[in-house]
């Protein structure tokens, strides 16, 4: 099994407000395999924008149920127009929308990716608002779901498609920043972040990435070479940075 999660960086345009890169999407899809996959993908600016006007992270407040529905329902839009982008290439993906099936606090029930996979169907979830059982309301990250999936499933790749080349032992803005080829679990980069995050930025990522190498061989790739996809998949030479 492969889990594959598409970032909000490279599916939109994070700085402006649902701005879709219909163009990414529909080049990866050509090598997202039919079956035996789960796919995650972030929020980008269909998420991250209004979660930090709302201060979703900080809990529930009245003001703040309006903002949480628009989220849900932003979305539910991104989520859509990817998978339309999933069905016209053949692959069997079906919404699998967070805030409907999980409540932060409780276990993580992966009981409906299992039987659509043993259908031959391709689970699509993703970063989304969702409720709490002591704040009341959250964010779920895509990468929170990356972790608990992983943790079930044992997938043999767990593909992280970003919007660099992969991870650097700085900032990658930085003109000295180099591009870690293999990291070890034990490692920790010091990297940061260009735009805000509300879902915890670099170090968190790279934590939760280090925390799937336990169970899955980690990859990160730049989505913009979506032939680093499929050379990811066939056990090909890529550019990118893999943790084991
Ligand atoms: C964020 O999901 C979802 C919302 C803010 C609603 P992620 O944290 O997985 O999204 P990206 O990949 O960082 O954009």
């Amino acid at each position: 099994m492969i889990l594959i999660k598409l970032g909000g960086s490279i599916i939109s345009d994070k700085r402006r407000y649902k701005k879709f890169r219909s163009d990414v999407v529909r080049n990866l899809a050509n090598y997202i395999p039919k079956k035996d996959v789960i796919l995650v993908h972030g929020g980008g600016s269909y998420g991250h924008i209004l979660a930090h006007k709302y201060k979703i992270r900080d809990g529930f407040e009245e003001w703040k149920r309006i903002g949480f529905a628009k989220i849900a329902k932003d979305m539910m839009d991104l989520n859509r127009m990817i998978l339309r982008i999933l069905l016209k290439k053949d692959i069997p993906a079906v919404a699998v929308p967070p805030h409907s099936f999980h409540i932060m606090g409780d276990e993580f029930d992966s009981e409906i990716f299992k039987e659509l996979l043993s259908h031959g169907m391709v689970p699509l979830t993703y970063g989304d608002v969702i409720l709490h059982r002591r704040n009341g309301i959250d964010i779920c990250s895509g990468d929170y779901l990356m972790m608990h999936l992983a943790e079930q499933f044992r997938p043999s790749k767990t593909i992280f498609v970003t919007d660099v080349d992969g991870i650097y032992d700085r900032d990658p803005e930085n003109p000295d920043a180099r591009l870690i080829k293999i990291l070890k679990r034990d490692f920790s980069p010091e990297t940061s972040v260009k735009v805000k995050d509300v879902t915890g930025g670099m170090k968190y990522k790279i934590e939760i990435m280090r925390n799937i190498a336990r169970y899955s061989r980690v990859y990160v790739i730049n989505g913009y070479h979506p032939e680093r996809l499929k050379a990811v998949l066939n056990d090909e030479k890529f550019i990118g940075t893999v943790i084991k």
